[in-house]
């Protein structure tokens, strides 16, 4: 039976920065910001907007009144939880008006979250193909102002809904993963912002790439010649860069420029967002799907999970008859295109702001789709507009 991706969008919040902009403010030369880290916008999300409405926003564009019906289970891959026992996939699930006998939960291994989630749902319609499952991937990117991190950030969501006979691809039952435990990037409870090993969080993605990448290859024969394209994590766009460059060395020439190219189209939309941890990966597929024109069906493409701590993965999908057509290609690009750009100083109060907390209440405005209303009595209250 054939399982894969059906459906597939992201949203981001209508704010950003550009990194000139940043670079300048931080007294830094712009070309280690777009060259060097390989980053030209990043999303700025306000405080108006969380994991919650920023899936619901990607959300709401894709499923229609059946698939409603016929999803069984929400999942949302995230680190940027806003709650230790209520899952955000509870209020999504309201939100899109999914049918009430459904599974609703959160899962949690830093950027990795979200393909732990695909590889559940795909096991999950191996059984029950006639039903549906939705997938989302939903994080804040925080550093802090002025951290090593801060030009690394970003924000936003990614929908993912997974069928049996899917219209873009097909998940092929090749996944390789891998646990290491070590400390690169994590969040402690009691911290607002992560604590980063910059320069060990390089060399383990990539070292994790190698090692899953080398068994991916003894356990299928497969190559790189084989692969139409590889899509990575992409935290900034420099590092699945780096991963791909260790590798290209393993074959000719033409193989080499054809995944560099694709590379590039993969990160078109990172590029000018910035890093989404969970959904990173598949901003990067969904790039390199909407702004390629090389790809056909049955092109294969490699792709690879991060997430720090670490569990990485990488597995391979086949795209299927129809794909571009499944695809949301102009409405993605005007979201991008029709963002406000905030001056530094903008920046740095909207990232400043927070939600009223122990009890206290505050209501406020916001036009997109889903946002959030007020915060009373500690709950979060979600408006429609
Ligand atoms: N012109 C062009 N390039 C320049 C430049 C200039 N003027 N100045 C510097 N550069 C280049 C450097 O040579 C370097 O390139 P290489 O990496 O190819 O050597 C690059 O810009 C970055 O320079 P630094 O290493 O000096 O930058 P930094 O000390 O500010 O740290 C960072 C960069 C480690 C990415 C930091 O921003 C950070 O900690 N980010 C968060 C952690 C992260 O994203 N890690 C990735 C792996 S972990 C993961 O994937 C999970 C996740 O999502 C977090």
């Amino acid at each position: 039976m054939n399982i894969g991706i059906d459906k597939l969008s992201f949203y981001v919040p209508n704010l950003y920065v550009d990194m000139t902009d940043l670079a300048h403010a931080r007294e830094t030369d712009p070309d280690k910001f777009h060259i060097g880290i390989g980053q030209d916008k990043m999303a700025v999300s306000p405080v108006t907007q969380d994991i919650v409405t920023l899936g619901a926003n990607a959300a709401a564009k894709i499923l229609s009144d059946t698939d409603k019906k016929e999803i069984d289970m929400v999942i949302v891959g995230t680190e940027s939880s806003t709650d230790y026992s209520k899952a955000s996939a509870v209020s999504i699930h309201r939100l899109l008006g999914i049918q009430p006998f459904a599974r609703s939960f959160e899962v949690k291994e830093a950027c990795y979250g979200a393909t732990a989630a695909l590889q559940m749902a795909k096991d999950y319609i191996s059984e029950h193909p006639t039903r549906k499952v939705l997938v989302i991937a939903s994080d804040l990117s925080r550093y802090g102002l002025h951290s090593g991190g801060e030009p690394t950030q970003g924000a936003g969501a990614i929908a993912i809904l997974v069928t049996s006979d899917p219209r873009i691809l097909t998940l092929e039952n090749d996944s390789v993963f891998l646990t290491e435990d070590i400390y690169d990037f994590w969040r402690p409870s009691y911290s607002d912002f992560p604590i980063v090993d910059g320069p060990l969080s390089n060399e383990t993605y990539i070292q994790s790439f190698g090692k899953v990448w080398t068994r991916h290859k003894e356990v299928t024969g497969l190559a790189l010649p084989d692969y139409d394209a590889l899509c990575f994590h992409i935290p900034y766009t420099k590092m699945g860069k780096k991963a791909l460059l260790s590798v290209l060395p393993e074959t000719d020439e033409t193989t080499q420029e054809r995944l560099m190219k694709r590379y590039e189209e993969s990160i078109t939309y990172s590029r000018n967002v910035g890093n989404l941890y969970t959904g990173s990966l598949f901003l990067g597929l969904i790039s390199l799907l909407e702004v390629s024109q090389e790809l056909e069906v049955g092109s294969t493409i490699g792709l690879f999970s991060y997430g720090s701590g670490a569990v990485s993965e990488f597995f391979s999908a086949r795209l299927v008859k129809g794909f571009k057509e499944q695809l949301l290609a102009n409405e993605h690009q005007a979201l991008l295109n029709n963002r406000k750009k905030l001056a530094i100083p903008e920046y740095e109060e909207v990232f400043s702001q927070t939600l009223p907390k122990h009890g206290e209440a505050a209501e406020f405005s916001d036009q997109t789709r889903f946002s959030i209303e007020k915060v009373e009595n500690d709950i979060r209250y979600y408006r429609e507009n």
